[in-house]
């Protein structure tokens, strides 16, 4: 981040100003017994879709969120201090490779680094020649790692980026790690995750103006199927420097609220993304791709605040902003229906949208902020569906909420403010629900199938599932 030619605050700024405006949300009340209507077409063909790409994770060395964070605490008790600055110290889970007889391990207090006295002392007994050759595998230490060694990430960390399903990954590659490792270590996230590896070379490449040829051909030698996007526009004269494609469709590759309100990630926060990112599905057709940031800090070292997922050495939580995200899962590649609110006031920003889960189930899915400190009665109306094509079982309603909209999560309470799922009871084409002040909630209706004409035998039967 530190060679951003503008500063983030001025960034994010532009990105709300260009985006939110619609969205605004005032301090207008809405009477708890006045009904707004949500009104939605869901009928076959009518929607648009969103692209496979829209919403994706923005990661960059900040915070210490990949160097002592993703990948770095890989060496379980790295500092022979898991028993305290003690001596002789509790070592495990290192273990002798090699025979015994050939080497001696110990602790003393012998370490340079003041805040780590203990250190470990090797004696290796053995040699390559004479009278005690060492085992043909070699004598040292081995650590098994704390989180398994694959790739080498931290799997709780991981885990938290698999559940957003990200579709793509940012990253600008150029900081503080040396090039090729960053490289190679992102592009191991982005297959771990599978998601689609997106290096943003414009911001080297401002960062090296004037050398865009060389910069050019030395990723076309290096990593020839990695594709060039420029942002110029191509399509009036030609571009005046070689790329394989060029897009001038916006990517907001870092959204965030920042400032007093967000704290170092409050309910708040989350609540004007969800409106924010609501907008972003409905100006899909313009809006390509988006990435909050910054992704992860680490609390030992946190430089800029709020951020998505924070961790230390042990344990992780999301904030609310991260658990925001959570709603948009499945909108990347869906289907955005028309939905109109009928309302006057401009706390509520409502979508719909259809989606598909692995097994091919279809569902409607119905999210709407209340950014109010009233409760408000909604009533949503799905037309275009057959009768009884909303499945009770399999409908859910998902609310992330707090008491207090400055509530933040914490080591202490890492959940305290998560989404929470219940099954939808009153799922329905027509549905009369109440939305919780100050929340994001989102409807999920299950479709029914559509009617198959299954041939047996000589009969032909309708099997409706
Ligand atoms: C992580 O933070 C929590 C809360 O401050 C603390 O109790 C815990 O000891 C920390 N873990 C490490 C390994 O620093
Ligand atoms: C919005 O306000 C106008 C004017 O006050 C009123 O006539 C109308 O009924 C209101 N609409 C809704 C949906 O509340």
């Amino acid at each position: 981040m530190g060679y951003y030619k503008v500063p983030r605050s001025v960034l994010f700024l532009c990105l709300f100003i260009s985006f939110c405006l619609p969205y605004q949300f005032l301090a207008y009340e809405v009477e708890a017994d006045q009904p707004v209507q949500l009104l939605i077409d869901a009928s076959e063909g009518s929607g648009r879709r969103i692209p496979d790409t829209l919403f994706g994770i923005f990661f960059e060395e900040i915070n210490h969120a990949g160097t002592g964070g993703l990948w770095a605490e890989l060496v379980s008790n790295r500092g022979f201090e898991a028993g305290g600055a003690i001596i002789p110290s509790n070592i495990d889970p290192w273990s002798i490779i090699g025979d015994e007889s050939s080497l001696i391990v110990s602790t003393d207090r012998s370490s340079c680094f003041e805040r780590n006295k203990v250190a470990l002392r090797m004696e290796v007994l053995c040699d390559s020649e004479g009278a005690h050759i060492c085992p043909s595998g070699g004598v040292g230490l081995y650590n098994p790692g704390f989180w398994g060694m694959g790739h080498g990430f931290r799997k709780d960390l991981v885990d938290m980026l698999t559940r957003i399903k990200p579709r793509f990954l940012r990253f600008p590659g150029m900081y503080h790690v040396t090039w090729p490792l960053q490289i190679g270590l992102d592009w191991w996230l982005a297959e771990d995750l599978d998601a689609l590896p997106i290096w943003e070379a414009l911001d080297g490449l401002e960062f090296a103006r004037g050398n865009y040829l060389k910069f050019y051909d030395a990723i076309r030698r290096t990593y020839p199927d990695i594709k060039m996007i420029t942002n110029c526009d191509g399509s009036s004269r030609p571009l005046d420097h070689p790329a394989d494609m060029y897009d001038f469709h916006a990517f907001v590759s870092e959204y965030a609220v920042t400032g007093k309100d967000a704290g170092t990630g409050s309910l708040l926060a989350a609540l004007a993304e969800a409106g924010f990112l609501i907008g972003l599905e409905k100006n899909s057709d313009i809006v390509q791709m988006a990435s909050y940031a910054p992704l992860f800090v680490n609390t030992n070292d946190r430089r800029w605040n709020p951020d998505a997922i924070v961790f230390n050495s042990s344990q992780h939580y999301g904030t609310p902003s991260y658990w925001v995200q959570h709603f948009f899962a499945e909108s990347s590649g869906a289907t955005l229906l028309n939905a109109a609110l009928k309302t006057n006031s401009s706390s509520l920003v409502a979508s719909a949208i259809t989606w598909k889960n692995s097994e091919g189930q279809s569902y409607i899915r119905i999210k709407i902020v209340n950014f109010g400190s009233t409760s408000v009665n909604l009533k949503i109306s799905v037309s275009g569906l057959d009768p009884n094509s909303v499945e009770l079982s399999g409908s859910t309603k998902t609310i992330l909420t707090s008491a207090n909209v400055m509530d933040e999560n914490s080591f202490k309470e890492p959940e305290k403010i998560a989404p929470i799922q219940t099954l939808l009871e009153s799922a329905d084409k027509e549905m009369a629900v109440q939305v919780l002040p100050h929340s994001f909630t989102s409807f999920d209706l299950l479709k029914k199938s559509v009617s198959l004409r299954i041939k047996e035998d000589d009969s032909s039967s309708i099997s409706s599932i």
